[in-house]
Formats: structure tokens, C-alpha cells, sequence
């Protein structure tokens, strides 16, 4: 598929296999691929599986990456298995001009956290729906330890934005890592970097699910005319 062909009827879906697709673009023979979570990045996953015998493997953000890679025959290493890494592929639930994103959407946050902190480029694939000039519309998604769940809601509160405990069929959603998540409506994260180290340091909270410090480094958008990239450094 070439992938800056004009894309004018595509789907949702179709705009999404055409970044995964693009993506392929920054993964170099031999290497250890950051794989991230996610409808967009499972596209990223299918075309990864077309190139498998010229990458050595991946490092995967979340269980469910992790079967899929594993299903086509991609290996996938621990993290502490390998040193740094040339590329993360992940998507967003939303992102700014600066390339600061809400990431959490599927709950995998802090592993996808820590696979983008290895690596040398952020590649942030999305469809244009996900282009904000402020985040904070999409729900904030936040890992945190049960225990503390009560006085992150309050702390929210103060600054304007109402938590919930996500939940999955009536119980609350259990994180690859154990953990709740709480998703806060309400904020309008005008600083991104200065929002992040606040909310990082709350005790109790694992990860919130600003990525600021690991910001993207370039962004794959599928947009009814066919893939942008857009660098942010
Ligand atoms: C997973 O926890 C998220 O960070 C995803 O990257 C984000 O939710 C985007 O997911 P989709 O590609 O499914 O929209």
C-alpha cells in the first residue's frame, strides 16, 4: 500500500493500518523494536509481522502486545533483557503541536511509559481525530495503587477534575501490573510539563498518563488526504 496515496473515503480502521503500515518506515534491520498498546499500534503489530525475519524482536508495553507479537512469531524480550532502543511505536488518545500526548486508553501507561524511556525516538501513530491544541478533553487516564485511590479522587477535586475507578464488567479494572486506574474528567492541561512531575509525585500515584517528559519525536497522521509526519524536534 503506498501510504501517501490520497485516502479521501478511508475508515477510521483503514486511516489507522495505513500509519501502522507507515511506521515500518523507522524500523532498521536487526533491531529491537518498542512496541506499544493499542487498535492503532495491533496494525503496527500486522505489518511488523510482514518484515519479522529481518528485526531480532521487540519489547512489548502490555500483555495483550505482548500475545499478539508472539502469535506472529516475533520475539519479545524483557525490557532488562536489552539496552536502549532506536524506536517506540505507540499511539495516543490525544495529541498538542508540542507532541505531548494523554496515553492510557487501554490501561497500559506505565509500561508504555517505561519502553519509551529506553528508546531513542518516540513515533506517535494516530488518526487526525486524535489532534488536540490542549490536552485534557480525552478522560486522563492515571495507574495507581489501590490504597491511595481515595485521596488521588480528592486531589483531583482541586484542581477542578472529577476521577472514577475504571471499571471492566461491574469490578474495577485490574492493570497488567495489579494496579486500578483512575480516568479524571474536567482538566485542561495547559502545561503539560509541569502537570506531569505534579501529579508524578503524589503518593500513591504509578503513572499519569501525561507523557510530556516522554513526549513524541515524530507523529505518523492518517488524515483524509494520506499520511502526515510531523517532527516535533
Ligand atoms: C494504551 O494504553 C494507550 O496509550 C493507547 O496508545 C491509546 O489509548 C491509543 O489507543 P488506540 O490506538 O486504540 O486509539
Amino acid at each position: 500500500m503506498n501510504s501517501s496515496a490520497p485516502a479521501s473515503n478511508f475508515t477510521q480502521d483503514d486511516l489507522k493500518a495505513r500509519v501502522g503500515l507507515a511506521a515500518l518506515d523507522y524500523v532498521g534491520e536487526g533491531q529491537i523494536i518498542g512496541v506499544g498498546t493499542g487498535s492503532t499500534v495491533n496494525k503496527f503489530i500486522d505489518a511488523l509481522g510482514t518484515v519479522k525475519d529481518r528485526i531480532r524482536g521487540a519489547v512489548s508495553s502490555s500483555v495483550a502486545s505482548t500475545e499478539r507479537l508472539l502469535a506472529l512469531g516475533i520475539p519479545v524480550f524483557d525490557c532488562n533483557e536489552v539496552d536502549e532502543l532506536f524506536v517506540y511505536v505507540d499511539g495516543a488518545d490525544e495529541i498538542d503541536c508540542r507532541g505531548c500526548m494523554i496515553k492510557g486508553g487501554g490501561a497500559a501507561l506505565t509500561r508504555e511509559k517505561i519502553v519509551a524511556a529506553q528508546s531513542r525516538q518516540f513515533v506517535c501513530i494516530v488518526d487526525a481525530t486524535k489532534q488536540v491544541r490542549t490536552l485534557g478533553a480525552f478522560p486522563l487516564p492515571v495507574e495507581v495503587i489501590p490504597m491511595a485511590v481515595g485521596r488521588v479522587v480528592r486531589q483531583f477535586a482541586r484542581l477542578g477534575g472529577t476521577a472514577r475507578v475504571r471499571q471492566a464488567n461491574g469490578t474495577p479494572l485490574i492493570t497488567d501490573n495489579g494496579q486500578f486506574i483512575v480516568d479524571v474528567t474536567g482538566l485542561k492541561i495547559t502545561d503539560p510539563f509541569d502537570f506531569e512531575t505534579e501529579v508524578n509525585q503524589w503518593p500513591g500515584v504509578i503513572t499519569v498518563g501525561v507523557f510530556a517528559r516522554q513526549r513524541a519525536n515524530v507523529c505518523l497522521m492518517g488524515t483524509p488526504a494520506g499520511v502526515e509526519t510531523l517532527r516535533y524536534d
